[in-house]
């Protein structure tokens, strides 16, 4: 397996081109299912979970060709073209690799009148179940059976809209009964939906395709459902968790970077929390600057919520942050049962945090070292290549393949700004 070897203290300076959302990416492809014409995405970013969605696509039948034009192929734009549904499975080998996978589901019970997908078992940062998702299908009318490890749906006659109101709330589940609902019959409304940019990145593409949807970005979705939805045409959005993210190394590091494409309406209240840890965060006429406002960075309090509370994806990174600022900080996690995974590899990096269920206090220090670590999830990797960039020596981080699902190119983005990152090959 590659890792990467970090040489810290160096700050990073310069400018960050920020990449399609993956978040907003997975589901808008999946999105392709829903009609046998062509669907154009611009913006898709390189990544590890992308390439699985891809396979995943792929293997429902769906043609996936780069965008050329002038004769050479246009980064980041590919076409998906799904003319007909040649298996409505996603098959375990796939989910098992990423649970995102789960999200074929809603697209291909309204399309076909059935599908079937792997249950996607236990993951890192906990139990994480699909629940949501079952119920708010069976409330439009299908039928649904576990079994062999296998969530089978059916629904012979089709959809129909219905009134859904989440229990709690979640992202997949909004995102994947927006889609089923785009094709049910009648109107449909998701009442305590997921307020999150990527659910309303993943509208405004179903609104390309033909589909009325009204209220995304908002707690509650009203879909008129459609007999066909058509082809179309859409940009995914930068991907707020990867501008947060290199917001925090701007800090972290005492550097300064612009953050090309990044969008500060999506990170409002993340700038919030920077600012009044010592961060100066400023829009410019091409995304966001970022650097310290003045001296040592100070502690503040966070508790992760739902959009547009702080990102649960951009908990681990804070913490690095916390490691060295002045004071005393408390993380509570409030979304996942199990996202503290970073806590022991950042304390052998020489950092003060003690966790009592989903709370962690950090006591910020002077200077953190570099250490050999490692981490079983893509924001706890990220958090500790943060710390990496500042501490004294050389950090050394393996098991890189968690960071390729999620962040494109890291060490070259960073390289570029200064940061001695370097990918050592298995
Ligand atoms: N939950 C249930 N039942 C369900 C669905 C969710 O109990 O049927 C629980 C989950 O276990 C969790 C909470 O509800 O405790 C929120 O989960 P949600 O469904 O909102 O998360 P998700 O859709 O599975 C997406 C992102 C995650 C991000 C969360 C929260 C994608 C592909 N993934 O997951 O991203 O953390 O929303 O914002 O969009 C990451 O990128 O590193 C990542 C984990």
């Amino acid at each position: 397996m590659d890792k990467l070897v970090i040489s810290g203290g160096r700050p990073g300076r310069g400018e960050i081109t920020i990449s399609g959302s993956k978040n907003a990416a997975l589901p808008i492809m999946a999105a392709s299912l829903l009609t046998e014409e062509g669907l154009r995405l611009r913006n898709v970013p390189d990544l590890a979970d992308i390439r699985s969605m891809k396979s995943l696509l792929a293997q429902h039948g769906v043609v996936i060709e780069p965008v050329v034009s002038d004769g050479s192929e246009d980064a980041g734009a590919f076409d998906f073209t799904v003319a007909r549904i040649t298996s409505t499975t996603a098959p375990y080998d796939i989910v098992r690799k990423m649970r995102a996978s789960v999200l074929v589901l809603g697209p291909l019970l309204a399309r076909e009148g059935q599908a079937s997908v792997s249950l996607p078992g236990g993951c890192a940062i906990g139990t994480r179940p699909i629940d949501l998702h079952l119920t708010g299908f069976e409330r439009l009318g299908a039928k649904i059976e576990l079994r062999d490890g296998y969530v089978y749906a059916a629904a012979p006659n089709g959809l129909t809209g219905s009134e859904i109101v989440f229990p709690s709330i979640s992202v997949g589940a909004t995102e994947n009964l927006m889609m089923a609902a785009s094709l049910a019959a009648g109107e449909t409304q998701l009442i305590n939906a997921a307020r999150e940019p990527e659910v309303v990145d993943l509208a405004h593409c179903l609104k390309a395709m033909g589909a009325e949807i009204e209220g995304a970005g908002t707690d509650r979705i009203r879909i008129r459902g459609k007999a066909r939805l058509h082809g179309g045409e859409h940009r995914i959005i930068p991907d707020r968790i990867e501008a947060g993210t290199y917001a925090m190394a701007a800090a972290i590091t005492d550097g300064e970077l612009e953050l090309l494409d990044a969008r500060a309406s999506d990170l409002l209240f993340v700038i919030e929390t920077l600012e009044s840890c010592g961060v100066s965060v400023t829009p410019t006429n091409r995304g966001l600057h970022v650097k310290r406002a003045n001296g040592r960075l100070c502690a503040t309090d966070i508790e992760t919520q739902e959009f547009p509370g702080f990102p649960t994806d951009l908990q681990a990174q804070f913490m690095a942050l916390m490691t060295t600022a002045e004071g005393v900080s408390t993380i509570e996690e409030r979304i996942f049962e199990n996202r503290f995974m970073h806590v022991p590899e950042l304390a052998r990096m020489g950092a003060q945090i003690i966790t009592e269920g989903a709370c962690a206090t950090v006591t910020g220090c002077e200077k953190l070292r570099g250490a050999p670590v490692m981490a079983t999830d893509l924001r706890a990797s990220v958090s500790l290549v943060l710390a990496g960039l500042v501490a004294d020596g050389q950090t050394e981080l393996n098991r890189v393949y968690h960071l390729d699902r999620g962040y494109e190119r890291l060490e070259e983005k960073l390289g570029a700004c200064g940061a001695e990152i370097e990918r050592v090959p298995a």
